[in-house]
């Protein structure tokens, strides 16, 4: 389990690990992810590290290619930008964010960034993360938000397999289908929006659903304790997000209980393919 930092800006949250709490405890050390160019905290992140005194193979930090980043030499740049940011001489995972190029606001209709983008280009941006991973600067690679057939189209063609998906998956959307394939392929699914997605604006469909909450209350356990235990049960991989450091270790506290295949199949049953994010 990871404790993102994900648009959690310097000053703002608990980048500070000191802050956030002792460096004894278990989740300060995982408490590292996604200095991401975007969110504009990997400086932050960066000296966030730097004064921790941690041992670097102790911190996973993870970053992503945004979508207007696609190109070989785009896509290059970005991670070698990102590495400068936190001032690293290695980033643990780089996930290139989404499979296709940004469009909406702020671009007009019908624009495109980056403006030449075409769906081969997917494979530059790979082969670009494949050779920084050959050079030492990136130690995995993988992608996020990749339906079936963005990665049977990567798979084509790497050289290096994506090591993970980062996908939003929750009992509401759990997909399935995707889930399998990965697992077939050998790609470790990475659940983000476990507990609703969002900035915790108190309100989350899935904190406070009636089935979860009611199976919250019969094992004595946070609503966001049985998500993370339905979602480690399956095999996934979780990244739950939270600026409270009391939460942060709530969610890392799921290993003293298990669901039964009952209870696992009522939360299943939640699934309608809803998107949260
Ligand atoms: N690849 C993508 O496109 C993508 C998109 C979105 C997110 N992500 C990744 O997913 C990570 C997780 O973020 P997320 O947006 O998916 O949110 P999430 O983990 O589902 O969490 C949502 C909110 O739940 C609250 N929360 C956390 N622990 C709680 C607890 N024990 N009880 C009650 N509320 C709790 C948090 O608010 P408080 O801060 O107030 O505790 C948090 O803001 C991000 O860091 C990011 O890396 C990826």
């Amino acid at each position: 389990m990871r404790l993102p930092t994900h648009r959690h800006r310097a000053g703002a949250c608990l980048l500070d690990p000191a802050q956030a709490c002792q460096p004894n405890e278990t989740y300060f050390h995982f408490l590292s992810k996604a200095g991401l160019q975007i969110y504009g905290n990997e400086k932050a992140v960066g000296r966030a590290i730097a004064k921790s005194g941690l041992p670097r193979e102790s911190i996973l930090v993870t970053s992503k290619v945004g979508r207007t980043k696609h190109g070989y030499d785009r896509a290059r740049a970005s991670c070698l930008q990102s590495l400068k940011g936190l001032g690293l001489e290695y980033i643990d995972l780089m996930l290139v964010h989404w499979p296709g190029a940004k469009t909406g606001w702020p671009l007009r209709r019908g624009e495109l960034s980056p403006a030449d983008w075409t769906p081969a280009m997917r494979e530059e941006t790979w082969r670009a993360l494949e050779d920084l991973r050959a050079e030492g600067k990136l130690r995995n690679i993988g992608v996020s938000n990749y339906a079936r057939h963005h990665l049977e189209q990567l798979l084509r063609s790497c050289r290096i397999k994506p090591m993970v998906n980062q996908v939003e998956l929750h009992p509401l959307h759990a997909q399935t289908d995707l889930v399998e394939f990965c697992r077939s392929a050998g790609v470790l699914v990475q659940a983000f929006a476990s507990l609703g997605g969002g900035d915790g604006a108190g309100y989350s469909p899935l904190l406070t659903h009636p089935v979860v909450k009611s199976l919250a209350a019969s094992l004595a356990k946070a609503p966001a304790q049985i998500l993370l235990k339905w979602a480690v049960m399956k095999g996934l991989h979780v990244i739950p997000k939270s600026r409270s450091a009391a939460r942060m270790k709530e969610n890392l506290e799921i290993g003293d209980f298990i669901l039964t295949e009952v209870q696992m199949s009522l939360l299943d049953a939640l699934d309608m393919g809803r998107r949260l994010t």
